[in-house]
């Protein structure tokens, strides 16, 4: 009976939930369209503010800091320094030269003040631009935000653990089911083993499971053959891993953070790795390419309400600290000391001698994303290599990938032979001959 009655409670449960949901949907709909406008807006002012950090950091930290005079003035602030005069200050910042020129008598005192210094013209800076900018030096200043000793790791680091985690989780649940289907099987044989000898039920008890499992020679022989295969899987998967170094993750001499340079900041990879392009490697930058911008940034003050895990604003200074110490920079009075310390940075990627690998060829040629082979750099709080770099990984994508005929004379030509003789419209690297060994041999 009680049972019985079960359903229609849930039944009636069911519609007095379907009742209240009516009758609050539309102020549901509502609200949450208000949430959503509301959200928006505040993301698009703050991309506005990001955006013009971005090309502050690009175009004017060379000279100019936030707070504190450098090259140029201080510029938090500036728009109210002017009272307001957004358009003088479009004027002054796509071409400050023309402005003094012109006789604009705040330009020429502003440029007398600072010892007739001259600043770059912007041409090529657009109003939207600009706006983003002043938006930017118009944020007050960042408090510093409190030490969190948070112990949930580095932001970029978990995202490999979790996937092989959940391999391994994956491979468990294959291995328990396997287990239990096998003992699953061995009940019911034994069952009709014990019911073929016709045997009571005081007999059953006196013969040990394993015993009557020994004796069957096809459950024998069955599990065996299970778990060989189960071990020679993870064999296989352990010996495949050695001198694979995918997810490889050293700590190097200065903690540099992808994420802040090439992600908060939007710095282009070329700017520091430029010989990607043109040469066969790609390179780490020297510090003096570094100095170009932390001449001015010598303190970490990152973004306001940004929880930066367990790294600290604090330690990020610190770590702005060893670059000057490496090269020598004594950040107060400006200037070098002449006492260098080279920093040694720990090579990550890294393929045998015998492989000859080309990066302008891929960069350049191909036009490859360097995220296609090097993953996500723009989150990475550290370096890891993302791709395994074996040969299978290198042939894999020349099977698959056409190779970009447009606006190439050259390759025009070898297309039009090939293509007819492989009688296929388009080309992957691997009917190119990039399958050959000796194309990635020496
Ligand atoms: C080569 C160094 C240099 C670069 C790069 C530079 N500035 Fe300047 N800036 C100066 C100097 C120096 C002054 C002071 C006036 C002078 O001597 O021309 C100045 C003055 C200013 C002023 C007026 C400040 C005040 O207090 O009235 C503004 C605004 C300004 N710069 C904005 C920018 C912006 C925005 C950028 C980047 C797009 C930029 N500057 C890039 C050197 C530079
Ligand atoms: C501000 C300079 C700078 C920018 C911008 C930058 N990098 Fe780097 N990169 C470095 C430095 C310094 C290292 C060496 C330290 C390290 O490994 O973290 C490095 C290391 C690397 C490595 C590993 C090299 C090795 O040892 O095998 C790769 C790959 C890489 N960067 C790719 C990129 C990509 C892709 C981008 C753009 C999304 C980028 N970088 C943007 C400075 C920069
Ligand atoms: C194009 C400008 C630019 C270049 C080039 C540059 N940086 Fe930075 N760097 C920044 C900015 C912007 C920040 C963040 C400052 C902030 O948010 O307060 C930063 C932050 C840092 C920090 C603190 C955060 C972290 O990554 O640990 C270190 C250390 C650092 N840079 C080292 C370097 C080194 C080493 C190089 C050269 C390989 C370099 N930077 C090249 C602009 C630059
Ligand atoms: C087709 C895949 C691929 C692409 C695309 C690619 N890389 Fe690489 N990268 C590699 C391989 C493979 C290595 C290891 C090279 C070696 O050990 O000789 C490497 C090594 C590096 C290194 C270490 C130093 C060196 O030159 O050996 C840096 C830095 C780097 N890449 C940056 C970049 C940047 C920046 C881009 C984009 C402009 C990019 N890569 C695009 C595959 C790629
Ligand atoms: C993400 C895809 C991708 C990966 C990964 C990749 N390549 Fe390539 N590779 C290309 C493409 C696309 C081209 C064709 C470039 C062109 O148009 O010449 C190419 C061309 C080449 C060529 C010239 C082939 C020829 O016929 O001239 C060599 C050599 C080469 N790759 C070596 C390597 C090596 C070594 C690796 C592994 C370390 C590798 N590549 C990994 C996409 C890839
Ligand atoms: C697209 C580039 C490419 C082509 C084409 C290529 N290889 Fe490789 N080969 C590699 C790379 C990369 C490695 C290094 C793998 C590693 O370090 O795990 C490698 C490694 C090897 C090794 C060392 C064993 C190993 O796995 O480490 C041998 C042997 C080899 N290749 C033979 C050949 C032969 C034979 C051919 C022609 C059928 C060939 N390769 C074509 C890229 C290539």
């Amino acid at each position: 009976m009680l049972l019985l009655e079960r359903p229609s409670l849930v039944e009636n449960q069911f519609i007095t939930m379907k009742k209240v949901g009516n009758h609050n949907s539309f102020s549901k709909i509502l609200f949450f369209c208000l949430a959503l406008m509301l959200s928006f807006s505040t993301i698009s002012f703050a991309q506005d503010a990001a955006k013009g950090k971005e090309l502050f950091n690009s175009n004017c930290a060379a000279c100019h800091k936030l707070d504190g005079a450098s090259t140029g003035p201080a510029l938090r602030g500036v728009v109210e320094r002017h009272e307001g005069d957004v358009e003088w200050l479009h004027k002054w910042i796509k071409s400050s030269s023309s402005l003094i020129k012109s006789g604009d008598a705040r330009a020429v005192k502003l440029f007398n003040e600072w010892n007739k210094v001259v600043m770059n013209d912007f041409p090529g800076l657009s109003d939207q631009n600009i706006d983003d900018i002043l938006a930017y030096v118009s944020e007050p200043k960042a408090e510093a935000p409190a030490a969190t000793a948070s112990t949930d790791g580095a932001q970029g680091q978990g995202g490999g653990d979790a996937v092989s985690n959940m391999i391994v989780l994956g491979a468990l649940v294959v291995v328990l089911l396997l287990l239990v289907t096998m003992l699953f099987l061995v009940k019911k044989v034994l069952n009709k083993v014990v019911e073929a000898n016709g045997l009571t039920e005081e007999v059953r008890q006196t013969v040990p499971v394993w015993k009557a499992f020994v004796k069957n020679q096809f459950l024998v022989i069955c599990s065996t053959i299970v778990f060989v295969l189960i071990g020679s899987y993870f064999a296989y998967g352990y010996m495949m891993q050695i001198g694979v170094d995918k997810g490889y993750e050293p700590v190097q001499p200065i903690h540099f953070s992808h994420k802040i340079h090439a992600g908060d900041n939007g710095i282009d990879c070329k700017y520091c790795h430029s010989s990607a392009r043109s040469s066969k490697t790609s390179g780490i930058p020297s510090l003096n390419v570094c100095m170009n911008c932390h001449k001015n940034i010598s303190e970490f003050t990152g973004d306001a309400g940004t929880d930066y895990g367990k790294y600290t604003p604090e330690f990020y200074t610190a770590e702005i600290q060893k670059l000057y110490d490496a090269v020598g920079w004594d950040p107060a009075a400006q200037k070098y000391t002449g006492k260098e310390k080279p920093v040694k940075w720990v090579r990550i990627h890294n393929l045998p001698d015998f492989v000859y690998y080309n990066h302008s060829q891929h960069v350049n040629v191909a036009g490859l994303e360097c995220q296609t082979c090097h993953g996500p750099v723009e989150e990475m709080e550290i370096m890891r290599q993302h791709s395994p770099l074996t040969m299978g990984w290198c042939i894999d994508c020349h099977r698959k990938t056409d190779v970009k005929l447009k606006d190439n004379a050259y390759y025009a030509k070898i297309h039009e032979e090939l293509a007819n003789k492989y009688g296929v419209e388009k080309l992957t690297v691997a009917q190119m001959g990039g399958l050959e060994c000796g194309k990635c041999h020496y």
